[in-house]
């Protein structure tokens, strides 16, 4: 394994691209791998004995492809098998909740609410990962057990779930309230039709920060390669260049 070896991440499914994208944009360069465990889809009802299961088989194709980090983009896994293979692998290993609860507890926050899938509610990964941090946030979470399959496609008209659990939610006049569950963010347009946008808090945007910063400070980026080539007048042409961007090597051919 070295910096060009890729970045793992995966997701019960499509949840986990709510992060991927927004890692793309911030790391362009690194090259990256996507699991989605379709088959075992959905997380969120299942057990702490089946997600550590799911959780190590994915690890373990990671292993295969000799990646460098795994991002763990699934809040139930990071809830419920992240402290159990945690010092299995000999690679970097991001989980969600753990890495972003550290960043929203620093908010001018006092009443947070949290939606989340039934396994990371129970789990309470949310309340300690924060409070952990931040003492002083009251905290009320609310499992959404039929969010995954709107987003998935197994459920053709979603809004009536979502209002449901928005108005319960309300109940509790939260300042904020997390997506926690990675599908959540494809629900926005449907969410804000019950409250403002700024109301939710996608965790993925404090994430990936986390993630970018750990892996400059343990010199882990890769900035891809790239090749410049020209008919005549290299040095010219890097010189030139310099305006718009630093060319380390060109090639005349
Ligand atoms: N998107 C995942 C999460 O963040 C899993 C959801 C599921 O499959 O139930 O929890």
């Amino acid at each position: 394994m070295n910096n060009n070896s890729p970045i793992g991440f995966f997701d019960s499914g499509v949840g986990g691209l709510s992060v991927y994208a927004r890692f793309k944009k911030l790391l362009p360069n690194e090259n990256t791998i996507y699991y989605g465990d379709l088959k075992n889809l959905p997380y969120g009802n299942k057990t702490q004995a089946e997600l550590i299961g799911f959780t190590k088989n994915i690890m373990d194709f990671f292993v295969t492809k000799d990646v460098k980090a795994v991002v763990i983009a699934c809040n139930t896994s990071s809830a419920l098998a992240y402290e159990t293979i945690k010092d299995d692998y000999d690679f970097k290993i991001y989980p969600i909740i753990q890495a972003s609860a550290k960043l929203i507890s620093k908010m001018d926050i006092k009443r947070l609410g949290v939606f989340a899938t039934v396994g990371t509610v129970n789990s309470g990964a949310y309340k300690r990962e924060i409070l952990k941090h931040n003492s002083d946030i009251l905290i009320k979470e609310i499992a959404c057990p039929n969010w995954v399959s709107v987003v998935e496609g197994k459920i053709s008209n979603g809004t009536d779930e979502i209002k449901k659990h928005v108005e319960e939610m309300f109940e509790f006049a939260p300042d904020k309230v997390i997506l926690g569950c990675t599908h959540y963010p494809y629900l926005i347009n449907d969410l804000i039709k019950f409250a403002p946008k700024d109301m939710f808090i996608d965790p993925a945007k404090y994430f990936v920060k986390f993630i970018k910063d750990d892996l400059i400070k343990s010199d882990l980026t890769t900035v891809g390669t790239e090749k410049f080539y020209v008919s005549a007048n290299p040095e010219l042409f890097m010189n030139n260049a310099k305006m718009f961007y630093n060319v380390e090597m060109v090639e005349e051919v």
